[in-house]
């Protein structure tokens, strides 16, 4: 294996090419790059990035994955998967909180420094180097696009519990094949058993989590401004939705539900925490809206970090309120954990809106999400370490259209078979990893680069970047084994098309032939 990984090694890149991998990009390139007449269009203000950060923030992970974080899970077989937080969910908050306080941080003075479409990919390209802005570029696609697959699946499941009782559609029409298959419920895993059948496979398909994708993505070819008005409204009807379900279910909390508040002690915390994780995903992709930001350097920071303490907070509320209604462990089972305990209290009524809002809300992460990937993708495409024709913008309505409709395809197509389960700990894990890397990136760059202006600077940047990322590396190792051995996979196969085709195509290597570490 050694031999030949170092033929493979020597064959795409040779012995004294090494350090040409840590290439780093002049930051003024990104700035200029970013003002460039066929850049994208710069329209949003401070309200619609903090608008933005709370439409990425609240879905799915707070209105789906807070059951499993509360109660834990087990397989079909019966074994355990994670344990649960139980009551003491809300100190798992709490430590998500801290988390990504300190990685935001990180992420308001590198975005207001280099406020350049791409997030961490960007900042990863002027601070660490080409190889690791590589990886964070391809680790990005788990927190944006997979993130987006578990969101639209929940989204799909809402929506048939807030449809079941108007519409009829077969199940098999509204279960994704994966799911039936990882499913520890024996009515969904016998649908491998009754679903029609083509060529001898089950068909078992998940047609509303398709058409959701869809819809969103068409909406995001027409622009930003129109993707971003929707997106307001969403907001304000999840926040009016979630106010609902706090100002009622405060009324029927039973004490005694606190009791035990840690059933599996700090590792049900920690384990909890590591899942529950993709409720927080969200506020740091507004940073790939940096190059159509007005005035980034004072909007970014106050939209990453504002957009942060807003949701930890209504978070921190939900987590209380939810866990006094019911019993813990009878959450986990549930694939709308909010809607269940207002039903299981006797709200019937409350519990249908609550389930419509979780519709737009989910709908509104979509939205966020489905908008920053091709912003990624055309940041790398830019930099050549993608095909030029990904970074193509559209005459009229100056959005990265091609890589909008790609990202569709691949999340629609992968949400029509997929389980949401499964593609929470592997976003999660990819999404952490990336945070970690910004947060030692941050500290690198005030050392390479100490003169250049920073709008927003991390106050004691040491221990705030030390600590985020030990944080962040402390929750990922709070996932299962599986997801660690995927996210290696993933890295590996990652690696293996930047040898092929990132670096030999690099914009930056090929305009400095000679490259050996690039001054920034
Ligand atoms: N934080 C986003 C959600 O919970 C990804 O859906």
């Amino acid at each position: 294996l050694q031999l030949s990984l170092s033929l493979l090694w020597s064959h795409f890149i040779g012995a004294n090419n090494f350090m040409s991998l840590f290439a780093r990009k002049p930051i003024a390139a990104l700035m200029s790059e970013a003002d460039h007449p066929n850049g994208l269009k710069r329209a949003l203000g401070a309200g619609d990035l903090i608008m933005l950060a709370i439409g990425a923030v609240i879905g799915a992970g707070i209105f789906g994955s807070i059951g499993s974080a509360a109660a834990g899970q087990t397989d079909a077989a019966g074994n355990v998967i994670r344990l649960g937080a139980g009551p003491a969910l809300v100190i798992s908050f709490l430590l998500l909180g801290a988390c990504c306080a300190l990685a935001g941080l990180c992420y308001a003075e590198l975005a207001s420094m280099i406020p350049q479409a791409g997030s961490a990919y960007a900042y990863t390209y002027a601070t660490l180097g080409e190889i690791v802005a590589w990886i964070i570029g391809w680790d990005l696609i788990l927190e944006y696009a997979v993130g987006n697959v578990a969101v639209a699946i929940s989204w799909g499941d809402y929506f048939k519990s807030l449809t079941g009782d108007w519409i009829s559609i077969p199940s098999w029409l509204t279960t994704g094949y994966r799911t039936a298959l990882l499913s520890s419920d024996p009515a969904v895993h016998g649908m491998l058993e009754s679903a029609p059948r083509l060529f001898g496979i089950p068909v078992l398909i998940n047609v509303p989590a398709f058409a959701i994708v869809a819809l969103i993505t068409w909406l995001l070819m027409l622009g930003v401004r129109e993707s971003a008005r929707v997106n307001n409204i969403l907001v304000v009807v999840k926040l009016l939705v979630l106010g609902l379900f706090i100002v009622m279910g405060m009324q029927h909390i039973d004490t005694a539900n606190y009791t035990p508040f840690a059933p599996n002690g700090f590792s049900g915390i920690h384990q909890g925490a590591a899942i529950v994780f993709f409720a927080y995903i969200g506020f740091d992709a507004i940073s790939t809206a940096a190059e159509e930001t007005r005035n980034p350097q004072r909007n970014l920071p106050i939209g990453i970090l504002g957009g942060l303490a807003i949701c930890t907070i209504i978070y921190i509320i939900i987590g209380f309120v939810l866990t006094g209604m019911v019993p813990s462990s009878q959450l986990g089972a549930q694939a709308d954990p909010l809607a269940f305990a207002l039903k299981a209290t006797g709200m019937t009524y409350i519990a249908k809106i609550v389930a419509l809002g979780a519709v737009f809300s989910m709908a509104a992460v979509l939205l966020v999400f489905q908008y920053g990937q091709p912003r990624i993708f055309f940041a790398m495409a830019r930099d050549g370490l993608l095909p030029k024709w990904a970074a193509k913008v559209h005459g009229k309505y100056r959005v990265p259209h091609v890589t909008t409709f790609l990202t569709g395809a691949f999340v629609a197509l992968w949400a029509l078979i997929g389980d949401a389960g499964e593609t929470y700990d592997l976003t999660n894990i990819g999404t952490l990893f990336a945070f970690a890397l910004v947060c030692i990136g941050v500290i690198v760059l005030r050392h390479t680069d100490p003169d250049r202006p920073r709008p927003f600077r991390v106050p004691f940047v040491h221990l705030v970047g030390i600590a985020g990322a030990g944080l962040c590396i402390f929750v990922m190792k709070g996932l299962p084994a599986l997801a660690w051995v995927r996210f290696g996979w993933w890295l590996a196969i990652g690696i293996l098309l930047y040898l092929i085709y990132g670096y030999r195509n690099s914009t930056l290597r090929r305009n400095s032939p000679s490259v050996s570490t690039i001054q920034s």
